[in-house]
């Protein structure tokens, strides 16, 4: 970042104190938070053989889980079964930016972070936190995190629906080759607070990755695995909204 970039950055209201604490992953976390996509290395999604992983195996409603763009980073994927035209997600400060839809055959396979925005709660191996929610009554598809009870819509962006979150759940771009039926992350779009994340649940991490520093492994072929395997202890909760 150039001089006037830096510059540019503190008239958008972080103080040059806030700026120097940040870790070299929260200051280049809050860099990319200015521009709505947050690029990370390519990642092709796989399945446990290590062969591409086919989207067109996915079945509606069953969610999957990849880690992306660290090892202790878990993501999740679904195939919400109709097609989802892109959204424009509205931040709390009035600004907004377009999650660009379903991908796929049928353009219904979406990707979020599981690192719930408001005290960053997660799909962790060892408790399920945030999972997914199938459509019910008059209520579309949501993935919330039973923490506190945030929900948010996973057909429109991630838009909060109920509880305390303060932003939209991150979702990550999914890059399809139709000929292949193969798919690529490639980032995020939206703020997917990796930097809070390993700071609030560091002490958690510790015990699920040893050396601890293999939590922060980018990871370069991101294997899918069904929910319920990648999350020993899912948990179900009431969803609002
Ligand atoms: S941590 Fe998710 S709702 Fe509080």
């Amino acid at each position: 970042m150039d001089r006037r970039g830096f510059l540019e950055l503190l008239g958008k209201g972080a103080s040059l104190g806030s700026l120097l604490r940040l870790s070299p992953l929260g200051m280049l976390e809050f860099v990319r938070a200015q521009s709505s996509a947050n690029t990370f290395r390519r990642a092709l999604l796989v399945d446990k053989a290590g062969e591409p992983f086919r989207l067109d195996a996915l079945e509606p409603h069953q969610p999957y889980v990849f880690a992306y763009p660290f090892a202790a980073t878990p993501n999740i994927l679904v195939n919400l079964g109709v097609e989802l035209p892109p959204v424009d997600v509205k931040l709390p400060d009035g600004k907004s930016y377009r999650w660009a839809g379903g991908v796929g055959k049928g353009k219904g396979v979406v990707a979020y972070t599981s690192i719930c925005p408001h005290a960053y709660s997660y799909a962790a191996p060892n408790l399920g936190a945030m999972g997914y929610y199938k459509p019910e009554g008059g209520r579309g598809p949501r993935m919330v995190c039973c923490a506190h009870l945030s929900a948010f819509d996973v057909s429109r962006g991630g838009e909060v629906k109920g509880g305390p979150a303060p932003h939209a759940l991150a979702a990550v771009v999914l890059e399809y080759d139709a000929a292949k039926d193969e798919v690529y992350a490639s980032g995020f779009v939206g703020n997917p607070e990796f930097d809070a994340f390993f700071r609030a649940q560091s002490q958690a991490l510790r015990e699920l990755f040893r050396p601890a520093a293999k939590a922060r492994e980018e990871v370069s072929r991101a294997v899918v695995v069904p929910y319920a395997e990648h999350s020993k202890v899912p948990t179900t909760c009431p969803v609002l909204g």
